[in-house]
């Protein structure tokens, strides 16, 4: 392949290097279009042919239904590793040695704890309001607490400012459910793993111990790492271009908490759930809802089908479709939502609407399923998405920042008036 792309613009022809990745995906670099041509722009909303950036943590093939987290397949982390394995392969680029684990470990949990002024800032909260809303406040709020900004060329505070974030966190994350219940807050115990903890600071009631259901530790451990990272998704993306002004890790995870929340994003979980729910409270017909899925003029869509990369298959829903019937079936969870999913799959699979369109079952469609037998309510559904992607948004930001990026700063093509002279209010 030619290592040059040429664009030709009014009879000009101008030169732009193609360049290639490590798994050969090719890409026009046109960093100099815009000072070469004299001004002009490329224009690709929603940029599904952008790239924002180089990045060495994700690999994913949508066509092939590939997804990789710095080389190691999502098939054999989700069998092989443990989530906070997972979070330091994402973050610092390598799988732990064990004295590694331990030591980021033993970090993190140094540093489990909030300041207990942040108590009163989610007292201030409704009940009603949705965790999302609560999570992406609380971890803004962090910031009055912390050293806002970290000198990225100091490796010491980068790592401090990491394992600060991983250890706060998974507290915010309990904290908004049990608020939501009229819970006391409850730290839980330095004793457990870092699933464990979570699952404990979730559900312990204050009257009684709590035992842990390996089922369940083991299938949120899945979870987690299946949404750990995702490249350059509208989330991730967010967190990056926020830190990109140099704000600070806190915020620009904020950033990403409230990208993370819209229904064609991480919210899918939340949706998938309550479609179901409707279609059940509708007598369950879901030819009905099929129908209307592939109405034009009906604004209803299968949530959990489809994705922007996936094509073909989402490598995540494959593990994680497993894992559900494992988890429902080893709880004996028999559950009237889970018959209508299987329902609806099997008619989207077979159906030519969804065929032709390449749209499959997404991880959202299987993963609220699994929360729900779970206990999780189902508007914390999105809140579990996110402390799954938190190591990601932390790699993702920590690269962004060591290779010192610019400042993100998208173009536009302007449509709006030309110049008109100002009218005065009465000649309106
Ligand atoms: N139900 C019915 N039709 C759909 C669906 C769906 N879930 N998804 C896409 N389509 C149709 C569109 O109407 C369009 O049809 P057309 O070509 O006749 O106009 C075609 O498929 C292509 O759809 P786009 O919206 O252009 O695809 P895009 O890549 O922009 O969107 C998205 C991907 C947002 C995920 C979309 O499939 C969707 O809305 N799905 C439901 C929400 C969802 O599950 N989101 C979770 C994504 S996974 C995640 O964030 C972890």
């Amino acid at each position: 392949m030619s290592d040059k792309a040429t664009l030709e613009i009014n009879g000009k022809k101008y030169e732009f290097p193609i360049v290639t990745g490590s798994e050969n995906e090719v890409a026009i670099d046109i960093k100099n279009l815009r000072g070469d041509t004299g001004g002009v722009i490329t224009i690709d909303p929603g940029y599904k042919n952008t790239g924002s950036c180089e990045s060495a943590i994700t690999f994913l093939d949508g066509e092939k239904g590939i997804l990789r987290y710095r080389g190691y397949s999502i098939e054999e982390l989700a069998e092989k590793a443990d989530f906070l394995e997972v979070a330091y392969l994402l973050i610092f680029g390598e799988l732990p040695t064990q004295d590694e684990l331990n030591k980021f470990h033993s970090d993190i949990k140094k540093h489990a704890v909030v300041d207990d002024d942040v108590k009163k800032i989610l007292d201030a909260f409704p009940k009603s309001a949705h965790p999302m809303g609560v999570l992406a406040s609380l971890t803004s709020a962090l910031t009055a607490f912390n050293p806002s900004s970290v000198n990225v060329d100091s490796e010491e505070e980068m790592y401090n400012a990491i394992v600060r974030i991983l250890g706060k966190f998974p507290i915010l994350v309990a904290w908004t459910m049990r608020k939501k219940h009229g819970m006391p807050l409850d730290y839980g115990s330095s004793s457990l793993g870092y699933v464990e903890n979570i699952l404990q600071m979730m559900f312990k009631r204050p009257d009684e111990d709590y035992t842990q259901n390996k089922i369940l530790v083991n299938a949120l451990d899945k979870l987690l790492i299946l949404h750990a990272d995702h490249e350059q998704n509208c989330s991730t993306s967010t967190v990056r271009i926020t830190g990109s002004s140099h704000a600070g890790l806190f915020v620009s995870l904020s950033a990403g908490i409230s990208a993370l929340w819209g229904p064609l994003h991480g919210g899918a979980n939340q949706a998938v759930l309550e479609m179901l729910e409707a279609i059940k409270e509708d007598g369950g017909d879901t030819k009905k809802y099929m129908a209307k899925a592939k109405d034009k003029d009906d604004p209803f869509r299968l949530m959990g089908f489809g994705h922007r990369v996936y094509k073909n298959f989402d490598p995540r829903a494959k593990i994680i479709k497993k894992a559900a019937d494992e988890v429902l079936g080893d709880l004996g969870v028999e559950d009237p939502i889970l018959d209508i999913a299987k329902g609806l799959e099997k008619e989207a699979l077979e159906d030519s609407y969804f065929v032709d369109r390449k749209l499959y079952p997404n991880v959202d469609f299987y993963s609220g399923i699994i929360y729900r037998a779970m206990g999780i309510p189902t508007e914390m559904f999105t809140v579990m998405f996110a402390l799954g992607r938190l190591p990601g948004w932390i790699s993702q930001w920590r690269e962004m920042r060591m290779r010192k990026e610019p400042i993100g700063r998208p173009r536009q093509l302007y449509t709006g008036e030309t110049q008109r002279p100002f009218k005065e209010i009465s000649k309106r």
